[in-house]
């Protein structure tokens, strides 16, 4: 599992933060990986609408992922897939998936070949509209209230995305070129390791079992690696999330990381610090972290 810590330093300030992402490194792979992917039959098996929406018309652009996948996973992680005209293997879980097949939407069929959950957006008007996700591991939304909704509508609970980003993300979507893909981390700290997480923002009832000495065992920090990249024949722009779990023990042998947490924690405005529930764990999870960061060199001021 790759290590990102994406926690941000100083003032808080809501960014786009994007970088440039090498079209090698598009999907990530970790030793999860079965596990996941056997995760993601189970809930699309068991509670399909909740992991898989599209709106008529988005089939060209699930096509147009599926093809794109099929093309790169095999040449990308050879040990891993396997292809054979129009059939492709996942071999550590022995599986043949046909590629065109009628009873299966194409970005579902894209969503179960991959740890990562897929969104296609399309252009409508001066944004662009959720047209079809297959997203297994929401981190505390339901797909049903966003399918066919702009960005800023996506976003409505996001406090600040109005004010900050929702025109540089719009003006930012229509720029996007096919040959300039690009990520951005998102972190978060969680009282449920679960991945598939639909609902659970704005919890105000402090937990008094999640303590100081506990927290790091009780609580998850939960990073999302994003990716964005415009699909060249339909233009629709194909949305990836990666999302990565790891108990917050994870750092605690890393006082530099639990200062800037607590410090990212810290900077955070009030309605920003409620959307993540951050109340119902706060002062447990400080406590923890001010502890394990006592290590780490004091800054002075320059
Ligand atoms: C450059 C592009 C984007 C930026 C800068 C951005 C930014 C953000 C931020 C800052 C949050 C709050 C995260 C948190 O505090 O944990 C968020 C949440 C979210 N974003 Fe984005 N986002 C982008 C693109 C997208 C796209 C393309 C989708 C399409 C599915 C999307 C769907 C969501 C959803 C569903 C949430 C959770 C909202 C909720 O809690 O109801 N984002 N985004």
């Amino acid at each position: 599992m790759p290590d990102y810590l994406p926690f941000p330093e100083g003032p808080f300030r809501l960014a786009m933060g994007l970088l440039s992402l090498d079209p090698a490194d598009w999907i990530e792979i970790d030793e999860n990986f079965v596990e996941e992917l056997r995760l993601k039959r189970r809930l699309l098996a068991e509670r399909h609408e909740e992991c898989f929406l599209a709106l008529p018309g988005s089939e060209p652009g699930g096509a147009e992922t599926l093809e794109m996948l099929a093309e790169h996973l095999p040449t990308r992680f050879p040990g891993i897939y396997r292809r054979e005209g129009e059939v492709l293997l996942i071999e550590p879980l022995g599986e043949r998936h046909e590629l065109r097949r009628s009873d299966l939407h194409p970005l579902d069929l894209a969503g179960r070949l991959v740890q990562e959950d897929l969104c296609l957006m399309r252009a409508e008007g001066d944004s662009y509209v959720l047209a079809a996700l297959s997203v297994c591991f929401p981190s505390r939304w339901r797909i049903a209230e966003k399918l066919g909704k702009p960005l800023a509508a996506i976003h409505e609970p996001v406090a600040f995305y109005d004010e900050k980003l929702a025109r540089p993300v719009d003006r930012f979507f229509g720029l996007l070129k096919e040959d300039k893909p690009v990520q951005r981390l998102n972190w978060n700290l969680l009282d449920d390791r679960a991945l598939f997480q639909p609902g659970g923002h704005n919890r105000k009832e402090r937990d008094p079992s999640i303590t100081a000495e506990n927290a790091g065992e009780r609580l998850f920090i939960r990073v999302e690696r994003q990716t964005l990249r415009r699909l060249p024949r339909t233009k629709d722009v194909l949305f990836g999330i990666r999302t990565y779990v790891r108990p917050l023990a994870h750092i605690a042998e890393r006082p530099l990381d639990c200062r800037r947490l607590a410090e990212a924690m810290r900077a955070l405005p009030e309605p920003t610090f409620r959307y993540k529930s951050f109340p119902v764990f706060a002062e447990a999870a400080l406590a923890w972290l001010d502890r394990h960061a006592a290590a780490a060199p004091v800054r002075t001021a320059s």
